[in-house]
């Protein structure tokens, strides 16, 4: 039987993810989501276009791939809508090519408003959430009383939907936000009905019946490994398990289905949102990494906290995503710094010196220990068959060595052509 490979980030998101499967899509029959919702921002380049998806898979843009939406996914119709207006000058077959599953969980506007009064009470310890309603519909989703895409198929979704949100309204009550409901309503309301023309499917047995005819399905990752409700730097996390783990439950795939697990990393690391970020630059070459990467969040347009490439960290977003396949992103970004640092472990408060990841990095100031390496200073404007210069080469293997599995692609630009396949395997 044929597998589903996993892509996902190993980092805090924005690793290049859309790019990346937009790329390899002509590889695959599927692409599906298994997790996160609007709050991913997943941007795509090619013949001088650029989109940014946030709940349509990425492989959209491919004719012959099929793109599912799984069940493990949070959807917001207002949003879908939005997108899916914003792809109809592309010429795409939408009611053919893009498939929902009805277990899905909705985002309805009081999660969004939730959302919006949960974090402005927090002040200072804000997680810096993206105000799309994901942790308040995973809250109900989990707490069993969600609505699911599905629902809006059934004759009383009306009166679901009023159940839902009247609970949301009497706890809105306590915090001091301010907003017109019945507008939010009828742009709702209108929004679901846009919903119900499309393919509204059980998307787990798509998958498995695809998987049986021997097609070949690639999950793509939202977030990053280091977002993960129970991995990443909680609090300061999504509200989702961002890891392979949640391609099997966010799409009803069985663990023995799983082939390749591609793991995605920039060539330095980025953060956007509150949360511990040991190699963070406070300072110029942080701002010079941040404009040099056009480091501004995809969908709040936020600008993203920038810093070296951690190991310690990709060393466990590895682990626990059984990485089978390393893509580099980004690489032309470091072209401006005569000297690139790589932090290969931490110093803790205690002064011991670590390669893991420790539970005390939310609280404690943990100090990154660096090894520097010689920059490549010129722009890389490489395209697929070009050969590296021996810095950037130096740099890579360097990485591999330390992460232990093979870096197989390197971007150097966010066009689709600005993709360098570096291995005999395929990607
Ligand atoms: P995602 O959320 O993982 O899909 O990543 P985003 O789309 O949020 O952020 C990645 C950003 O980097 C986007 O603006 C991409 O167009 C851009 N990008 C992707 N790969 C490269 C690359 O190799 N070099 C440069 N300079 N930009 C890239
Ligand atoms: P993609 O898929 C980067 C961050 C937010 C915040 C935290 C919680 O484009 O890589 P949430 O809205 O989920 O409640 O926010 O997670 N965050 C992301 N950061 N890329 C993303 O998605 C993100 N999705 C959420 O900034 O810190
Ligand atoms: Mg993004």
């Amino acid at each position: 039987m044929a597998k589903v490979d996993v892509l996902l980030g190993l980092q805090w998101g924005d690793e290049g993810k859309g790019k990346i499967v937009d790329v390899l899509a002509p590889k695959y029959d599927v692409v599906a989501r298994f997790q996160g919702g609007p709050n991913a921002g997943h941007t795509l380049e090619f013949e001088g276009i650029k989109h940014v998806l946030h709940q349509i898979p990425s492989g959209i843009f491919r004719e012959r791939t099929k793109n599912i939406i799984g069940n493990g996914v949070v959807l917001d119709p207002v949003i879908f809508k939005k997108e899916i207006e914003s792809l109809s000058k592309f010429n795409i077959n939408l009611r053919a090519n893009l498939f929902i599953s009805k277990k899905a969980t909705l985002i309805i506007p009081s999660h969004r408003l939730l959302d919006q009064a949960f974090e402005a009470a927090k002040g200072e310890n804000k997680i810096g959430s993206t105000l799309k309603g994901i942790g308040p519909s995973y809250q109900d989703k989990i707490g069993r009383q969600g609505l699911r895409v599905g629902d809006i198929l059934s004759d009383n979704f009306n009166d679901k939907f009023n159940k839902l949100a009247e609970s949301h309204l009497a706890i809105l009550k306590n915090y001091p936000v301010t907003f017109n409901w019945p507008e939010l309503c009828e742009q709702f309301f209108d929004a679901v009905q846009f919903l119900r023309q499309f393919n509204l499917v059980e998307s787990e047995y798509m998958i498995n019946n695809e998987l049986k005819a021997g097609s070949t399905i690639l999950a793509e990752g939202a977030q990053g490994s280091l977002l993960d409700i129970d991995f990443g730097s909680y609090p300061f996390v999504t509200s989702s398990n961002t890891i392979a783990a949640g391609a099997c439950t966010g799409l009803g795939v069985a663990p023995k289905h799983i082939g390749e697990v591609y793991g995605i990393f920039k060539a330095y690391s980025t953060r956007v949102g509150s949360g511990p970020f040991p190699t963070e630059l406070l300072n110029e070459e942080g701002e010079r990494m941040r404009k040099e990467g056009n480091e501004f969040g995809s969908t709040t347009g936020r600008p993203r906290r920038c810093g070296w490439i951690d190991i310690p960290a990709l060393k466990y977003s590895i682990m626990i995503n059984g990485v089978t396949r390393l893509l580099m992103m980004k690489a032309d970004v470091l072209s401006i710094f005569p000297t690139i640092k790589v932090c290969v472990k931490y110093q803790l408060k205690d002064g011991t010196i670590t390669d893991m990841l420790p539970y005390e990095l939310v609280h404690d100031k943990i100090l990154p220990v660096y090894q520097e390496f010689k920059g490549w200073s010129v722009p890389l404007t490489h395209k697929t068959g070009d050969s590296l210069p021996v810095e950037l080469e130096n740099y890579i293997q360097f990485i591999e060595q330390e992460l232990n599995v093979p870096i197989t692609l390197v971007s150097t630009g966010p066009d689709r052509l600005q993709t360098i396949f570096r291995k005999e395997v395929a990607v």
